[in-house]
């Protein structure tokens, strides 16, 4: 009898054993086998057998915030990257700490990444390796890819917040989230806080929705840009919290097609475009539309700002309905952009044209307005309209009320300007000359 069932085990398991490979590995292909014949596959859960969605949990992930679960994230990534509709899972209540890695594409079709839970970078700056400083996550040549969920992607950075004590790590801090290279990217509903550096940029992408994210770092943790756009076109940002220690969006060189509204922005530094043109670069930067937007405790609002001696072209920027409460500078153009207490004067700078601000009102801490255009290339097509700014009673510590100040700026002044010194402050007009100056730069871009 003993015997009989021995011979039938030895006689059934290779056969269910083949059985397994030839049904499982086709349908999971590329990704971790964790169930075996034995069935103890029930502690991952039933949604460890499909084949679309990649939990990170089915590929092993402890999940306990401390041990290192960048090789799983990266495993379940390359199963839904290879699936006609993979979804990679980070399930809520869970804790993952993700070292640097890179989630590479092309993929067969478009993927998700829903987050519920949490992501976390390695908070000891000494975790991190020295030769990969520049981001966290860092999507790749992707296409279609959109992160949502309710879950939070934490950089731990407040250890790099702090002035540096050794020098090798230089002035690289890491971005937190970073898509390069990709087209047709969204990322909505998620929480990104306390990065090292910049939230969430996005370099030469095409086709960008970030839509009902919150992005989170103290007023005084430095360059925490919120979402930080460069090289990229068709870009849409809208109903989204975002209050940092730098730019709550920041717009560089290349961008082009970038709409933003519904944006509650502070602490931080406002929605800027610039610096552009450092180190006597090209930039060109057109197309762009803030509008139906609150800025709040910030250092700036609406903000153009250039190095000297740069080339290229800034043109059809709109700022539009914005309301302003202590801000410090609600609307500002500075082509003298520096960042430390003098820099020396250069030749040359980013033209800027076709710059409107319309309705901004509310109330500001130091100076209502402050365009200082280049000296050579003036600003031109710039458009003030319902500018509506009071003082604040208390201006903040350290600053005094200034004047507006319009510094070789040219364009219209329409409708009600207050304080009425705004009235005043566009020269009319240009002349040909300013015009040549700026198609010439034109051509540049
Ligand atoms: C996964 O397993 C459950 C129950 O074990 C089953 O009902 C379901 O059909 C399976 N799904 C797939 C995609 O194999
Ligand atoms: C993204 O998906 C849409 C529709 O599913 C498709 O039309 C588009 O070409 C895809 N984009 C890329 C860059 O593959
Ligand atoms: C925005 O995101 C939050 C947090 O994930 C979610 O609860 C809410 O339903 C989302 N709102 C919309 C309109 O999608
Ligand atoms: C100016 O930019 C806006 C917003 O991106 C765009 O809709 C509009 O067509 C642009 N105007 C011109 C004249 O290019
Ligand atoms: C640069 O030029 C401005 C305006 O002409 C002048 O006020 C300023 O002193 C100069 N700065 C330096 C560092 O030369």
């Amino acid at each position: 009898m003993t015997q009989n069932m021995n011979h039938l085990r030895v006689f059934l398991c290779p056969l269910f054993v083949l059985f397994c490979i030839l049904t499982i590995i086709p349908s999971v292909y590329g990704r971790k086998l964790h169930r075996s014949c034995n069935k103890h596959h029930t502690s991952y859960g039933d949604s460890c057998n499909s084949t679309t969605i990649f939990d990170i949990l089915c590929f092993g992930a402890k999940a306990n915030g401390v041990s290192d679960d960048s090789k799983k994230l990266l495993a379940a990534w390359n199963g839904a990257c290879k699936v006609d509709g993979g979804t990679l899972q980070i399930p809520s209540n869970h804790k993952f700490l993700i070292k640097p890695v890179t989630l590479q594409g092309p993929c067969m079709a478009r993927v998700v990444l829903q987050i519920d839970g949490t992501l976390l970078a390695p908070s000891k700056i000494g975790s991190w390796s020295k030769s990969n400083l520049f981001q966290w996550l860092n999507f790749k040549w992707v296409q279609n890819v959109t992160i949502q969920g309710s879950g939070t992607i934490d950089g731990q950075g407040y250890n790099w917040w702090a002035p540096m004590k050794s020098k090798h790590t230089l002035d690289i801090k890491p971005t937190g989230l970073r898509f390069y290279a990709s087209e047709d990217i969204v990322v909505r509903d998620i929480m990104i806080k306390n990065s090292p550096q910049v939230h969430l940029k996005f370099d030469n992408c095409g086709g960008v929705k970030v839509n009902n994210v919150t992005v989170s770092a103290p007023g005084n943790s430095p360059n925490t840009d919120g979402i930080h756009l460069q090289n990229t076109r068709d870009v849409e940002i809208m109903h989204s919290n975002i209050g940092t220690g730098d730019d709550c969006v920041s717009i560089q060189t290349g961008c082009s097609n970038v709409h933003i509204h519904h944006i509650n922005c502070g602490p931080g530094h406002g929605i800027s475009l610039g610096g552009l043109g450092k180190d006597k670069s090209i930039a060109c930067v057109s197309d762009v539309l803030v509008e139906d937007s609150n800025i709040q405790n910030t250092l700036y609002g609406a903000r153009i700002k250039t190095w000297q001696g740069g080339k290229g072209l800034v043109k059809n920027i709109t700022f539009s309905n914005i309301q302003v409460a202590n801000v410090n500078f609600p609307i500002v153009i500075n082509q003298y952009y520096c960042d430390k207490s003098i820099c020396k004067n250069q030749t040359g700078s980013v033209a800027i044209k076709e710059v409107n601000f319309d309705k901004i009102s509310g109330s500001y801490t130091t100076q209502p307005i402050h365009l200082a255009c280049s000296k050579e290339i003036p600003c031109t097509d710039v458009d003030l309209s319902d500018i509506q700014l009071k003082p604040t009673r208390r201006p903040l510590e350290g600053y005094q009320l200034q004047q507006a100040l319009c510094y070789n700026s040219y364009g219209n002044s329409k409708g009600e300007l207050v304080p009425s010194s705004l009235n005043y402050c566009l020269e009319k007009g240009g002349g040909g000359s300013i015009h040549q100056i700026s198609r010439s730069y034109n051509e540049l871009c």
